[in-house]
């Protein structure tokens, strides 16, 4: 078990406790997130888009070429962006804060 943060549009953390070997986008629906993920992971659609906002993005699972060119096509994209249902909890990501892009 990992504590991870998750910032809302009202600027409200919200601390969740996300099980090892989780995608972030399974986490995300486990606790109510408006995280849509209509592909079930399968890096076909980009609305599992979020942002990273702690300094976690080097202890992440390094991008493929292939979520890069899905995450290429979103209007919002930031340096922080990555797809939630490429990222596996790992006890490395404790404290990580992500919100919905
Ligand atoms: Fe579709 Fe992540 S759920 S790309």
């Amino acid at each position: 078990m990992v504590k991870i943060n998750f910032l809302d549009n009202n600027n409200n953390l919200k601390e969740i406790k996300a099980n090892n070997g989780s995608s972030l986008l399974e986490v995300s629906k486990k606790n109510n997130i408006n995280l849509e993920g209509s592909c079930g992971g399968e890096m076909l659609c980009s609305t599992c888009h979020v942002y990273i906002l702690s300094n976690h993005i080097d202890k992440l699972k390094k991008q493929t070429d292939e979520e890069k060119e899905i995450l290429a096509l979103t209007k919002n994209l930031k340096k922080n962006s990555r797809l939630a249902c490429q990222i596996k909890i790992t006890n490395k990501l404790k404290g990580l804060i992500f919100s919905v892009a």
